[in-house]
C-alpha cells in the first residue's frame, strides 16, 4: 500500500510518523471533511487525514477560517472518524478554541478527540507552547502549525510568503524549536520559502510537514479540494492539481438536468414493478371510478 511504511492493515500511529522522520521516509497527508473522501483516502493509502478548519472555506462557503466553530469541526471529524480504517487522524482546534487559555485548549482538544480525532492542531508560535505542553500532558498529541496562520492572517498583512528574510527564518527556526520543546509531535510549515522550510526541517527532529514550502519538508500537505479541483475560488500556485473533478461534476449535472428534461431519465432499468395481478385490479378500480381496497 502506497506510503504505509508500517505493514498496510494496522492503524498509523504517532509513533509511526516518528519513525518516518527517522528512516528519512515522506509523510503524506490530505485534507478531509466528509465520510466519502475519507473513505477514498484512507484507501488510497495517506498516512494522516487532516480535518483541516479550511473545511469552513471548501465545505461551508466561508470567506476565511475565522468563522469555524467547535461543533462543525466536531462534526466533520466525526464524519472522517467512521470511515477511517488505517490512517491517523489530526483534526484542527478553530480560532478563539484555544487562544483564549491552556484550560480552553485542553477541554476543545478532548471533543475533537471524543469525536474521533487521534490527534490535534494548532495554529501558533512560542506564544502557543502553552497551549500545547497542556494538551499534551493531558495525553492528547499535538501537531503545531507555523509560517502562514491563515486564523490570523489578516492581522499579519494577509496571505503572505514567510521566511523571505534571514531575520525571519530566524524567527520560525526558534518557534519550531519552541514547538517541539513543549511536546508537539509534528508541526506544519504554511508558504514558507524553502530554503526556510529546509533549516527548520533539519534543525528539530519531529516532522515537519509543508504546504507550499518546497521539496525540504519531511512531509506534504494538500487541501483535497485543491488537488481534486473541485474549489476554484482560489488557486494557490503551490497547489497540484491531481484532477479537474469540478468540470466533470458539472458535466455530469448538466446531463442529467438535460435527461430529466428530454425524459430520457428514468428509464426502464430505474424504475420497479407493481405485480401483473395486482396492476390489473388497480385497473380494473380505475376504470370503475374507485381505487381498490
Ligand atoms: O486547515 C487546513 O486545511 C490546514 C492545512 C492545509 C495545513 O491547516
Amino acid at each position: 500500500m502506497a506510503g504505509s511504511g508500517n505493514g498496510g492493515g494496522k492503524r498509523i500511529t504517532i509513533r509511526d510518523i516518528a519513525e518516518k522522520k527517522r528512516r528519512q521516509e515522506r509523510i503524506s497527508v490530505v485534507t478531509s471533511y466528509d465520510y466519502a473522501l475519507a473513505s477514498l483516502c484512507d484507501g488510497a493509502g495517506v498516512d494522516i487525514l487532516m480535518v483541516g478548519d479550511s473545511a469552513g472555506m471548501v465545505m461551508l462557503g466561508y470567506e476565511n477560517t475565522v468563522p469555524v466553530t467547535m461543533e462543525e469541526m466536531c462534526m466533520f471529524t466525526g464524519a472522517v472518524g467512521r470511515a477511517r480504517k488505517r490512517s491517523l487522524i489530526v483534526s484542527d482546534l478553530p480560532f478563539m478554541s484555544y487562544q483564549t487559555g491552556v484550560s480552553d485548549a485542553i477541554a476543545n482538544a478532548g471533543r475533537l478527540i471524543r469525536a474521533g480525532a487521534d490527534a490535534v492542531k494548532l495554529e501558533g508560535g512560542s506564544e502557543m507552547a502553552s497551549r500545547i505542553r497542556g494538551i499534551t500532558d493531558a495525553g492528547i498529541p499535538v501537531m503545531g502549525h507555523i509560517g502562514l496562520q491563515p486564523q490570523t492572517a489578516g492581522l499579519d498583512g494577509g496571505y503572505r510568503v514567510q521566511g523571505r528574510t534571514a531575520a525571519e527564518a530566524r524567527g520560525l527556526l526558534d518557534d519550531a524549536v519552541a514547538l517541539e520543546e513543549a511536546g508537539a509531535f509534528s508541526v506544519v510549515l504554511e508558504l514558507v520559502t524553502r530554503q526556510a522550510a529546509k533549516a527548520v526541517t533539519e534543525e528539530i527532529s519531529i516532522p515537519t510537514i509543508g504546504i507550499g514550502s518546497g521539496p525540504g519538508c519531511d512531509g506534504q500537505v494538500l487541501v483535497i479540494h485543491d488537488m481534486l479541483g473541485l474549489y476554484d475560488a482560489i488557486k494557490p500556485k503551490f497547489a497540484k492539481r491531481y484532477r479537474s473533478l469540478s468540470d466533470e461534476i458539472a458535466g455530469a449535472v448538466s446531463s442529467y438536468a438535460g435527461d430529466v428534461a428530454s425524459g430520457v431519465f428514468p428509464a426502464q432499468e430505474h424504475c420497479f414493478e407493481m405485480d401483473g395481478a395486482e396492476f390489473g385490479r388497480l385497473a380494473e378500480g380505475l376504470k370503475k371510478g374507485r381505487t381498490p381496497t
